[in-house]
């Protein structure tokens, strides 16, 4: 990993870095839009990564209940991706699952690009695995019907 970047809790006033980073990525229906109001209501779930300070990177973790989480709104700027910023956000969730009390949590992601994924160590599972999903979101979504996102596993045995 670079030596200056950093992963860090976000904070309030992070809130229009995220906003900034999310927006370009949910024009193109890439990711999820979020509002600044939506982001700061959950900015405890949201990590950033910073490089020399400046933030280059977000990603959110959403806890469904039952030790299931998602990770969601993962964006990385793009004049530097492919540069070990995405790692460092998802292997950040996944540590601090593994200090946390539960023993069998599951982290899983819906998501156009899985190859980035799977090179974390996530496999490929049948959306259907997540009914909370669906029901939170897929349900509202305009490609209900034609969605061309796949469903990626990384659960605490894989550790
Ligand atoms: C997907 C994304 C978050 C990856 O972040 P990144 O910082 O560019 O990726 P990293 O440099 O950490 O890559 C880690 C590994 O994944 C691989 N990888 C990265 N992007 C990939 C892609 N699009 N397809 C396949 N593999 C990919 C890298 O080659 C690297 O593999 P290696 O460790 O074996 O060399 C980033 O490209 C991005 O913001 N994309 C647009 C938004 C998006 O698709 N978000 C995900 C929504 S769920």
């Amino acid at each position: 990993m670079n030596e200056q970047l950093k992963v860090r809790q976000a904070t309030p006033e992070d809130v229009p870095e995220i906003h900034s980073l999310l927006e370009p990525y949910a024009d193109k229906k890439i990711v999820l839009r979020r509002s600044k109001d939506d982001i700061l209501s959950y900015i405890g779930n949201f990590v950033v990564a910073e490089i020399g300070g400046k933030i280059c990177g977000c990603g959110a973790a959403r806890h469904f209940g039952n030790e299931l989480y998602e990770v969601r709104s993962l964006v990385v700027d793009p004049s530097i991706q492919k540069k070990g910023v995405g790692r460092a956000i998802v292997e950040f969730f996944i540590e601090r699952l593994n200090k946390s009390e539960s023993k069998s949590w599951k982290l899983f992601a819906l998501t156009m690009t899985p190859g980035f994924f799977i090179s974390l160590g996530f496999k490929e599972v049948e959306k259907e695995m997540f009914p909370e999903k669906i029901w939170a979101d897929c349900l509202k979504c305009a490609k209900f019907n034609c969605c061309d996102e796949k469903a990626v596993l990384f659960q605490a045995d894989d550790v």
